[in-house]
């Protein structure tokens, strides 16, 4: 089992260069190894701060962009013009600003209405840029996994109770958030599966805020209760897990790292 890494960090500013700094070396790493960097960006608002300063200097430069293949581990049922929509948050904080080839960025599809068909798209997708079987094989491997946690202990749009969070030999998956349902498409997910997130060789999850250090002292330190806790289901095997936390949101932890 892998024993997660866990960075306290002053701010929520400090927060954001320490993930630009994860994703710039693991960038640098998969590069020099295999000519290609796999990674499957966050959503929500944490990692915002993280894009726009990889999207400036000194991050932008030491990256090679065009060598970037970019996905999402989970999308709101919105277009990808409205503000709540996990690409488009991406797109104006880092992928516009940068010479990305349109190829390269490759967005899910939630705002279909067959969101079933969205999924199985995405997943072919996948099969096809990592040159592997779909599923029921096991999922490919992202050279890097950015998540966020949020303070109902859900992670990509694995929450609490959901269908989703059930053994399946699935990558991507639709899943309904009852506690959206009166948000409209808000509440319509497509979402990486368990087995796809904990297929990647390093997850980082960035972690800030007062009203998260509950839920991640539970998660980390509580009882195993992944039904209740879904980021407690995300135990990379063999790969990396860091977690970096804000010291806000560390308040509650006994053990870290540093
Ligand atoms: C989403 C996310 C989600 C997010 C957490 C944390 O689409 O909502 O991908 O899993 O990472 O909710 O969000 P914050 O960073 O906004 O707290």
């Amino acid at each position: 089992m892998v024993t997660p890494i866990i960075k306290t960090i002053e701010d929520v500013e400090r927060l954001a260069a320490a993930a630009a700094e994860e994703f710039v070396q693991a960038a640098r790493a998969a590069i020099a190894a295999r000519q290609r960097f796999t990674v499957a960006l966050a959503g929500g608002s944490t990692p915002r701060r993280t894009y726009e300063l990889l999207a400036a200097a000194p991050y932008r430069d030491q990256v090679d962009w065009a060598r970037v293949e970019f996905f999402w581990g989970d999308e709101r049922g919105v277009a990808p013009d409205h503000n709540d929509s996990n690409f488009h948050m991406a797109n104006e904080a880092l992928l516009r600003k940068l010479a990305v080839p349109g190829g390269h960025v490759h967005r899910m599809s939630a705002d279909r209405t067959d969101r079933e068909g969205a999924a199985r798209d995405y997943e072919a997708e996948l099969a096809r840029v990592f040159g592997c079987p779909g599923p029921p094989a096991k999922p490919p491997s992202f050279d890097l996994l950015l998540l966020g946690m949020g303070p109902d202990a859900h992670t990509l749009s694995l929450f609490p109770g959901t269908q989703a969070l059930q053994e399946t030999p699935r990558w991507v998956v639709p899943n309904f958030v009852p506690k959206f349902a009166d948000k409209g498409d808000f509440a319509h997910r497509l979402t990486f599966t368990k087995g796809m997130a904990n297929a990647a060789a390093r997850v980082v999850f960035t972690v800030g805020g007062a009203d998260k250090a509950v839920p991640l002292a539970e998660v980390l330190e509580g009882p195993p209760d992944p039904d209740r806790l879904p980021s407690q289901t995300i135990r990379p095997a063999p790969g990396q897990l860091v977690w970096l936390v804000e010291r806000a949101a560390a308040a509650r932890l006994t053990k870290t790292s540093s």
